[in-house]
C-alpha cells in the first residue's frame, strides 16, 4: 500500500499523519505538545528543537501505529505555523527561540519598514501590509534589540522549512509561507530583491523557494536511522498552515471560500491572479497551487473567543459536562439555541488578543454592546458566536470590493462541527455554508501536495477532486439574514471604530499599571 506523510507543525504541538492516497483514508496520526514561551506580555516564543523532537516522535508514532512499510512512504509534506522566524548561525545552530506569528513586540519596526518601504513597493510586490506577527519585523527588531544574536545570523526560516532542514539538510522553503514573511515579491513568487536592499538584509539568508508541490528534498541517513523513515524519502515544498489547510478542505478554484474556526478565524479564497484589496485589508499570498494565488483575512479571535467564554464564564457548564460526559461547547451552543438571532441587541466585539484584518490593532479588545435586563447567559453565549460570524463577514466584504468571486463557503473547526455555530455563519454571510468529509487541516493539505510531487496526483486540483466531497450544506435563513444585515452593518461595523482611541488609551492605562 502506498502512503503519504503530512507533518503539520502547529503552535500547540505538531500533528502527523499518514493517508492512503487511494480512496484518502487516515491510516494514522499523532500529535505531540510543547510549551509556549510568553516572556513579556505581547510576547511568543518557541524552541525549534522543541518542534523537532515533536517531530520525530510522531513520525515514528504513526510508523509505528500503522505498520506501513516506510518503502511504502512515497512523499512527504510539510505544514505549519506561519510567519515565525527561526535565527540559524552559519553552523545551523539555532541562535535563540524563535519568535511567533502572534508576537506582538515589533511595532517600532513595522512603522520604520513601512516607511522604508514605501506604498508602491508595499503595493506591488509584498501585495501586504507589514504587520507585527510577520517576520521580516522580527528580523529588525534582532537586529535592533539584541546585535550580538543579529551579527551571528546566517539563515532565517519559517518552522516548517528549519524541519526541511533538520529532515533532508536542504536549505528550502516554498512560495506559500515565504508571502508571509513580507519579503517575497508576491506577483514575481520569489525574494523581493528590491525591499531586501532596502532593509540591508542580505538575499543569501533565505532559503531557495519552491512551489508547493515540487520535490525540495530527500530524508538524509542520518534521520532515516532516527525516525524508521526511508533514506531518499521526498520531501514536497508543503505550504503554510492556512494554504495547506485550505488545500485539506479542496480551495483550490476560483469561487470557493474556506471559512475556518480555529484559535484565530481565516476567510480564504483561490484567485487565478494576486488580488491585492487597495487599502491592504487583507492579505494577498501564493497559493499552493502553482501559479495561482489566494486572498485571506484573518480574524485572531475565532474559536479563542469561544474558549474563553468557556474558561472565564462557563464554569457551570464545565460541571455538567464533567457530570454527563458531554463537550462543555455542546452545552453552550445549545443554551445559544435559545435565544434570538440578534441576541436582542447584544453583540460581541470579538477581539480578545487585539485584531488583524479588516483593523491591524494590537491595542483592540473584547466587548459586549448594549447589555439589557433582558440579556442572560443564553444571549452572551450566542452573541460570542454571532460576533465571530461577524467579524469573519469583514472579510466576505472586502473580498466583495475587491472583486473576489465567491460561489462556495466551505467551513471547517469549530464552526463547522456545531450546526448552530453553522447555521450562524449562513445567515450572517448571506451564503450557503457546506461541510466536508474529511476535517484533517494543513496536515492532510500537504500530504496531498506529497502525493502530487511523488506523481499519485496529476495537479493539486485533481488531488482533491480524488479525496474531498462535500457532505452536508447550511442554507441561510432569509428572515434572520435580514436581522444581522443590520445589527452588522449599524453595530458591528462602527464598533472599533467608536472605541479605537479608548482601545488606545486604555493599552496605556494597562502597561502604567501593570503588576
Ligand atoms: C496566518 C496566521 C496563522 C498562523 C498560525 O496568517 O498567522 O494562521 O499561521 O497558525
Amino acid at each position: 500500500m502506498a502512503a503519504l506523510l503530512g507533518i503539520d507543525i502547529g503552535t500547540t504541538g505538531t500533528k502527523t499523519i499518514l493517508l492512503d492516497p487511494d480512496g484518502g483514508r487516515i491510516v494514522a496520526s499523532a500529535v505531540a505538545e510543547y510549551p509556549l514561551h510568553t516572556p513579556r506580555p505581547g510576547w511568543t516564543e518557541q524552541d525549534p528543537v522543541d518542534w523537532w523532537n515533536a517531530v520525530v516522535e510522531t513520525i515514528r508514532a504513526v510508523l509505528d501505529k500503522s505498520q506501513v512499510d516506510p518503502a511504502d512512504v512515497k512523499g512527504i509534506g510539510l505544514s505549519g505555523q506561519m510567519h515565525g522566524s527561526v535565527f540559524l548561525d552559519a553552523g545551523g545552530n539555532v541562535i535563540r527561540r524563535a519568535l511567533l506569528w502572534n508576537d506582538q513586540r515589533t511595532g517600532a519596526q513595522c512603522e520604520w519598514i513601512t516607511r522604508a518601504a514605501g506604498k508602491e513597493l508595499l503595493e506591488h510586490e509584498i501585495c501586504n501590509p507589514i504587520l507585527t506577527g510577520f517576520q521580516a519585523p522580527k528580523i529588525l527588531w534582532l537586529r535592533d534589540e539584541e546585535p550580538a544574536n543579529f551579527d551571528r545570523v546566517r539563515h532565517v526560516l519559517l518552522p516548517k522549512d528549519y524541519i526541511r532542514w533538520r529532515l533532508t539538510g536542504e536549505w528550502a522553503g516554498e512560495v506559500s509561507d515565504a508571502a508571509g514573511t513580507a519579503l517575497l515579491n508576491v506577483p514575481a513568487r520569489d525574494w523581493s530583491t528590491a525591499l531586501l536592499e532596502k532593509l540591508g538584509l542580505p538575499l543569501n539568508w533565505f532559503p531557495k523557494v519552491h512551489e508547493s508541490p515540487e520535490v525540495s528534498g530527500h530524508v538524509t541517513p542520518a534521520v532515516a536511522e532516527l525516525t524508521g523513515l526511508r533514506a531518499g524519502t521526498p520531501v514536497v515544498g508543503g505550504a503554510g498552515d492556512c494554504a495547506a489547510g485550505a488545500v485539506g478542505c479542496g480551495i483550490v478554484r476560483p469561487g470557493l471560500v474556506w471559512a475556518s474556526t480555529g484559535t484565530s478565524g481565516v476567510i480564504f479564497a483561490s484567485a487565478d491572479e494576486p488580488r491585492t484589496d487597495e487599502h491592504l485589508r487583507t492579505h494577498t499570498f501564493c497559493h499552493a497551487v502553482p501559479g495561482k494565488w489566494h486572498v485571506m483575512g484573518v480574524m485572531l479571535s475565532a474559536g479563542g473567543s469561544l474558549r474563553w467564554f468557556r474558561d472565564a464564564l462557563s464554569s457551570a457548564e464545565k460541571s455538567v459536562a464533567g457530570y454527563t460526559g458531554q463537550d462543555p461547547y455542546e452545552i453552550i451552543c445549545a443554551e445559544a439555541a435559545q435565544a434570538p438571532a440578534g441576541c436582542e441587541g447584544l453583540v460581541f466585539l470579538p477581539y480578545l488578543t487585539g485584531e488583524r484584518c479588516p483593523y491591524p490593532d494590537p491595542a483592540a479588545r473584547g466587548a459586549f454592546l448594549n447589555i439589557s435586563l433582558r440579556h442572560d447567559r443564553r444571549h452572551f453565549a450566542r452573541a460570542v458566536l454571532e460576533g465571530v460570524a461577524y467579524g469573519l463577514r469583514d472579510s466576505f466584504t472586502i473580498f466583495r470590493q475587491s472583486g473576489v468571486p465567491i460561489e462556495e463557503v466551505r467551513a471547517s473547526g469549530g464552526g463547522a462541527r456545531s450546526p448552530v455555530w453553522r447555521q450562524i455563519q449562513a445567515d450572517v454571510f448571506g451564503l450557503p455554508l457546506s461541510t466536508i468529509n474529511i476535517e484533517e487541516g494543513p496536515a492532510l493539505g500537504v500530504a496531498l501536495l506529497a502525493g502530487v510531487g511523488a506523481g499519485i496526483w496529476e495537479s493539486v486540483e485533481s488531488a482533491c477532486d480524488q479525496v474531498i466531497r462535500t457532505v452536508s450544506v447550511t442554507e441561510p435563513n432569509p428572515d434572520n439574514m435580514a436581522i444581522y444585515e443590520d445589527y452588522y452593518n449599524d453595530i458591528f461595523q462602527t464598533g472599533w471604530l467608536c472605541l479605537r482611541m479608548e482601545y488606545q488609551r486604555a493599552a496605556e492605562l494597562v502597561e502604567q499599571y501593570a503588576q
